[in-house]
């Protein structure tokens, strides 16, 4: 039996909590930026999802410098998301100078502003943590999808066997902020079917394929 872990207490002020690392988003941009160029991991992880993708009509949500969605966008119908203006801003100027038509917007995962069952794929990486509502952030995703359409969300979680140095790096990212959750129970409310697969730090990085049904 794999022991039993500690996951995070959603932040009783979860404007505070989005606004915090808004901020800290925006003054980290550029570095944050450079980290994901020189960081081959960090790639590979994000690459992970592209495998999956069915179009034709894709959306990523929090796309952070947007290199995953430049990797992936020529082949689709692609639209992204984030709530960092920096983000939105340095996406649209990559992709005007790749020639590359998406449609970008600066919003928030808890109000999508598409129409229900819009989108054949959702992309979703390293983010969720970040989301201070993990059951509106996943309505959202689950409302915006069409039935059949797969949602692809890379995040940090224990390794599944609940040993090795995974357990204490997984303890590190919620010691700097992020709120690791077991996806298992969010994923059954809304009745997604769903593969979980460590994917790198040693079992703490995940790539969950979800089916909506
Ligand atoms: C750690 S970064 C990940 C960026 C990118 N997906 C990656 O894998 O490198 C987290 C991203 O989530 C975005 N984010 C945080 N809260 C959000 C919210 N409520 N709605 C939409 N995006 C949000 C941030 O602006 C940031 O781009």
């Amino acid at each position: 039996m794999p022991k039993e872990v500690k996951y995070v207490d959603e932040p009783e002020n979860k404007e505070k909590y989005t606004k915090g690392f808004d901020t800290f988003y925006s003054v980290v941009a550029k570095p944050y930026e450079l980290f994901i160029k020189i960081s081959p991991f960090w790639k590979r992880w994000l690459k992970t999802t592209i495998p999956h993708i069915q179009g034709p009509r894709v959306l990523e949500v929090s796309f952070g410098t947007g290199y995953l969605l430049t990797q992936y966008a020529d082949q689709f119908d692609t639209y992204g998301i984030d709530y960092n203006e920096k983000f939105v801003s340095m996406l649209q100027k990559k992709l005007t100078k790749k020639g590359l038509s998406v449609d970008i917007r600066q919003g928030n995962v808890e109000a999508l502003p598409y129409k229900d069952g819009f989108f054949d794929s959702i992309v979703n990486t390293m983010a969720f943590s970040a989301y201070p509502d993990a059951v509106k952030a996943l309505s959202e995703m689950h409302r915006v999808l069409k039935p059949g359409g797969k949602l692809m969300i890379v995040d940090i979680d224990y390794p599944l066997k609940r040993k090795g140095f995974g357990m204490a790096l997984t303890k590190a990212w919620i010691l700097v902020g992020d709120l690791v959750r077991d996806m298992t129970p969010l994923f059954n409310q809304f009745n997604f079917e769903y593969t979980d697969e460590e994917i790198g730090g040693f079992g703490s990085v995940h790539l969950y394929v979800a089916n909506k049904l």
